[in-house]
């Protein structure tokens, strides 16, 4: 009997092929198999589903609001009430790149283009926006130069005491508009990081036979606001005299921090690239290392320099950690470049790769080479390259970008070129997708911006089909749903004790409830996801592919009349269809 060529195997063959093809079939269109029962349930499924809120949809037979929207046209529904939000970009601040960073109009250079847009986003939803910046050429430079003046960096004292001419001039080829700035920093005076002795406190290197006088131990001085004036460098800058502390780590991250965000005092401009070039021999406290001297505060992020400029904070607060040291510079748009001696390259390295924006060149012991090295930092690290960060990410946005750099070729995932020259623009792709959407109410914004510049991209966020248009119009006590249910979207919500497609019906008195009677079994679907309960019975939709039937719409005419291997016996079987 179950050789090949029988009736029954040809019947078994038919069988599994109808049914591969039904699954297939059911899996396409996955907006109806979900028995979504309101317009927000629909649009939750997928991208794809769209909902028809008109009334006499489907005119007495029962079909299914929730569908692909040109199916839901197919069968009747008029476009005008179908709900089918899609993604959108809208460009609201769009001004060109400029060419050149100097002259009169440099309260205007633009550098990323667009700058402001709002996205309209539909959860599941891709939808993308593209993006240009570009290095503009003669852009304003502002360099603060941050000096150790522990003892060690004598002879580079003696170096550095033309600097400013010397920087000046070789500035002045890359940049019509310079200035410089000048600070130092020892270490905080307290032990254990320097000497408290009383013998210390005027002279630390009392005693010292090679070197017998210093300046007592500070934190970090702001000697010299930014200046176009550089003979005030020279000037500043041959007034110091070094200092000594006792451990080998120097407290420069206190004054990074401090030259990052005392603002006023530095006189960083808002028009500049910010430059901070950090010179030392030896490496730096750490947060937690205050520990040892018993600082427990972390450090606030703040400003506090003293009416002497010098930062008076140093013996109260802890040393700053990579992170808020790295939020700090970032925030204050600052390229920060670590002038180091040959032998603590590697452990600053490590450093840039924990701060973005930073870069470290290597400096002679007696810092000779300095000038080549702010040039070398400046053309190949911070001019050549363009790297995005991004602020404020909501975590239910998922966004990718793609690189287009100088060549034209798409780097999918990457978010910065490099190798650029002055004048070379380059794009970015963003893709962006809502996961979910997000409480009722939510506005949700971000901002992208390239690492160092002042120009931003601000994106503001709206969201899509979380509540649905026609539910903006929905009416209680409609007289469509028997005065008794609150008319939405094209479907009935009865009160408690109502039930029906237009909430015609009265729970029985057996008081079994309207869930209840239309599922198989606790826990199964109402009406197996394939139809509507109304008045304790169940109205199975029409379906593409069949007729589908039984008192829970359990049969259809493709699978093979057998339901859980028992066979659904005709159409009579005790569902409606309509
Ligand atoms: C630098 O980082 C690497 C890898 O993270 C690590 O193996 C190495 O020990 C670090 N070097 C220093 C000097 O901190
Ligand atoms: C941007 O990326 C999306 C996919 O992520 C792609 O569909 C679109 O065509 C891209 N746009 C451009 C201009 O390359
Ligand atoms: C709806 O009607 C019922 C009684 O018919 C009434 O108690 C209720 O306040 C009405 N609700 C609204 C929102 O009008």
């Amino acid at each position: 009997m179950w050789s090949p060529g029988t009736w029954m195997w040809r019947a078994a063959v038919c069988c599994m092929l109808l049914e591969t093809f039904l699954h297939t079939a059911r899996g396409l269109n996955m907006c109806m198999g979900g028995s979504a029962t309101s317009c927000e349930e629909c649009l939750l499924i997928h991208r794809s589903c769209a909902w028809c809120a008109q009334e006499e949809f489907g005119r007495g037979r029962t079909l299914t609001r929730c569908d692909f929207s040109q199916n839901l046209q197919k069968r009747g529904c008029d476009a005008r009430f179908i709900e089918y939000p899609t993604s959108s970009v809208s460009v609201l601040h769009n001004m060109p790149l400029s060419s050149k960073g100097s002259g009169w109009t440099q309260n205007d250079v633009v550098q990323i283009q667009p700058q402001k847009l709002s996205l309209s986003l539909r959860p599941g939803d891709q939808t993308w926006f593209e993006l240009q910046v570009r290095q503009v050429e003669d852009y304003p430079v502002d360099l603060y130069y941050l000096m150790d003046l522990s003892l060690s960096m004598k002879d580079d004292l003696e170096t550095i005491r033309n600097l400013g001419t010397k920087l000046a001039l070789e500035m002045g080829k890359l940049t019509s508009n310079f200035r410089l700035g000048f600070g130092s920093f020892v270490d905080k005076n307290m032990s254990p990081f320097s000497y408290t002795a009383p013998k210390y406190q005027e002279n630390p290197c009392n005693g010292y036979k090679l070197f017998p006088n210093c300046v007592p131990t500070f934190g970090f001085r702001h000697i010299l606001s930014l200046t176009d004036k550089v003979d005030r460098f020279n000037q500043e800058v041959q007034k110091q005299m070094v200092s000594r502390n006792r451990d080998a780590p120097e407290g420069g991250f206190d004054a990074i921090l401090q030259a990052a965000v005392c603002k006023e005092e530095i006189g960083w401009r808002k028009e500049a690239y910010h430059l901070l070039v950090f010179a030392t021999d030896d490496v730096p406290h750490l947060a937690l290392d205050g520990r040892l001297g018993g600082l427990v505060q972390p450090h606030d992020g703040e400003c506090h320099l003293n009416d002497k400029n010098e930062y008076s904070a140093s013996t109260q607060m802890d040393y700053p950690s990579l992170a808020l040291l790295g939020e700090k510079l970032a925030e204050n748009n600052i390229f920060l470049i670590f002038a180091v001696t040959k032998r603590l390259y590697v452990i600053y390295k490590n450093f840039t790769a924990l701060i973005p924006g930073t870069t470290v060149e290597i400096l002679d012991t007696d810092s000779k080479n300095v000038i080549q090295l702010i040039i070398a930092a400046y053309n190949v690290n911070i001019r050549s390259k363009v790297e995005l960060s991004v602020w404020d990410h909501p975590e239910d946005i998922a966004s990718s970008f793609t690189a287009t750099c100088q060549d034209g070729k798409p780097l999918p995932g990457l978010r910065k070129c490099a190798d650029l020259k002055i004048g070379d623009t380059v794009s970015f792709n963003v893709s962006v997708e809502a996961r979910s959407c997000p409480p009722r109410g939510t506005e949700q914004s971000f901002t992208i911006k390239p690492v160092g510049f002042k120009d931003s991209l601000q994106v503001s966020v709206d969201y899509q089909g979380c509540d649905c248009g026609c539910s903006r119009t929905a009416n209680t006590n409609s007289s469509i749903c028997s005065n008794i249910g609150t008319y939405n979207c094209g479907t009935c919500h009865c009160e408690p004790g109502y039930l029906g497609a237009r909430c015609e019906c009265q729970e029985g008195e057996s008081g079994s409830s309207y869930l209840t009677a239309c599922r198989e079994a606790e826990g199964k679907q109402v009406c197996s996801g394939r139809g509507e309960c109304s008045c304790n019975q169940c109205l199975c939709y029409e379906s593409e592919f069949g007729k589908i039937y039984g008192s829970y719409c359990e049969c259809d005419d493709f699978s093979c009349a057998r339901h859980k291997g028992i066979l659904c016996s005709g159409r009579n079987s005790g569902g409606k269809t309509h």
